[in-house]
């Protein structure tokens, strides 16, 4: 017997649509029979977590029927001790992506509207529509840099909250200091500027900003981080938001008491201080950036350049063929159709072997044609 579904949901769950995850590997590995998976589609860290962190999750299993700290105090004072900030600076929560729906839910009304550049990372929209509040979309300028002008021109009476991701994902364009700064003084300054510096620490242009100079300058402006990325923690959710301590406080009170499970907490604080992690994460970024460049400038594929562990890359009418193909022989990369760019790829940065791999396969796909 069929049953319809009696009880409406709200109106605004008509706008959202689900994230569209990369595919797993154990599903790929199911559907094709092949143990060996290569993925290069969710931005992860290719060495592996941090091996600190590993060490104090395996201390702490036995732990795990205590409820975690809801107040995350330790981690918190490992962020301010780290940033040179005070702890009530700093929200943790599930993965970056749990601080944008909470900020969604502490400041936006129905009414209200959001700027989102694009294309860029898809959260920022679904927070908004889960409020029923409306996305404005301000289409990056050529070569994916940001238009600071087309940003400020989008502000109207009812723009709440302005997300601006740099690095940004999937292009690995970048906002410069003088460009943030700029768009900051000509804001009312009753509209949230969300930073979401994600990729902050793969960034080597000398005029990037992570935003907590302005952070600490005064703007109402909030930083988000994740432990996804740099710290190899994707698993185990730990993100966090940084801000004045007024903007905290009202943050706090839409959060769930125990967002942040226990062995996250402890991960990241071990994670953050891994220095050795760290450096071998950002030296493998960096090779593994410029063997990409390198095939892909062997192959005549053009590619934005990156400040991210990301490259976006431009395959022409055949980047669906292209893409399909590399996941018919293991490796899976994202497709541009979600940011409505079809012609691209985007290419996590792996380790050499997974980029090797990648490359010739590549190279294998177009000499077919
Ligand atoms: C730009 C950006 N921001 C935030 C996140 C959220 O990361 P997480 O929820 O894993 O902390 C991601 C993840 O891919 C991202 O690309």
């Amino acid at each position: 017997m069929k049953h319809s579904f009696p009880i409406p949901v709200r109106g605004a769950l008509r706008n959202l649509s689900p994230y569209s995850p990369g595919k797993p590997i154990w599903e790929l590995q199911q559907e094709l029979g092949l143990s060996n998976i290569i993925k290069l589609a969710s931005n992860e860290n290719p060495l592996g977590p941090s091996p600190k962190a590993l060490e104090v999750v395996a201390q702490s299993l036995s732990d795990l029927h205590r409820y975690p700290d809801a107040s995350t105090v330790r981690l918190r004072q490992a962020l301010a001790a780290h940033h040179q900030m005070t702890p009530e600076q700093f929200i943790v929560s599930n993965g970056g992506d749990e601080l944008i729906t909470l900020i969604a839910k502490t400041f936006l009304e129905q009414e209200d509207e959001v700027i989102v550049c694009s294309p860029s990372f898809s959260e920022y929209e679904f927070g908004t529509h889960l409020m029923g509040a409306t996305v404005v979309q301000v289409p990056l300028g050529p070569s994916f840099k940001f238009d600071r002008e087309a940003i400020i021109n989008a502000v109207t009476a009812r723009t709440r909250w302005l997300c601006l991701c740099s690095p940004n994902n999937p292009t690995g364009t970048y906002l410069t200091r003088k460009d943030l700064h700029y768009i900051l003084d000509a804001l009312p300054k009753d509209i949230l500027v969300l930073l979401d510096a994600a990729y902050s620490q793969f960034a080597t242009a000398s005029d990037y900003t992570d935003g907590l100079e302005f952070v600490r300058a005064g703007y109402p402006v909030i930083v988000l981080q994740t432990f996804s990325k740099l710290h190899g923690l994707a698993g185990l959710r730990a993100g966090y938001g940084a801000a004045s301590e007024t903007l905290i406080q009202q943050i706090v009170k839409v959060k769930e008491p125990f967002n942040v499970n226990a062995l996250a907490q402890i991960a990241a604080t071990a994670a953050l201080r891994d220095n050795e992690h760290i450096r071998l994460t950002l030296e493998t970024n960096r090779e593994g950036k410029l063997q990409l460049y390198h095939a892909f400038q062997k192959m005549g594929l053009p590619y934005v350049e990156s400040m991210g562990n990301f490259v976006l890359v431009e395959f022409g009418a055949e980047a669906k063929g292209v893409y399909e193909s590399l996941m018919a022989r293991g490796i899976i990369v994202r497709y541009g159709e979600i940011w409505n760019l079809p012609r691209h790829l985007r290419i996590s940065i792996g380790n050499r072997e997974e980029i090797s791999a990648l490359t010739q396969a590549i190279a294998d796909i177009l000499a077919c044609g």
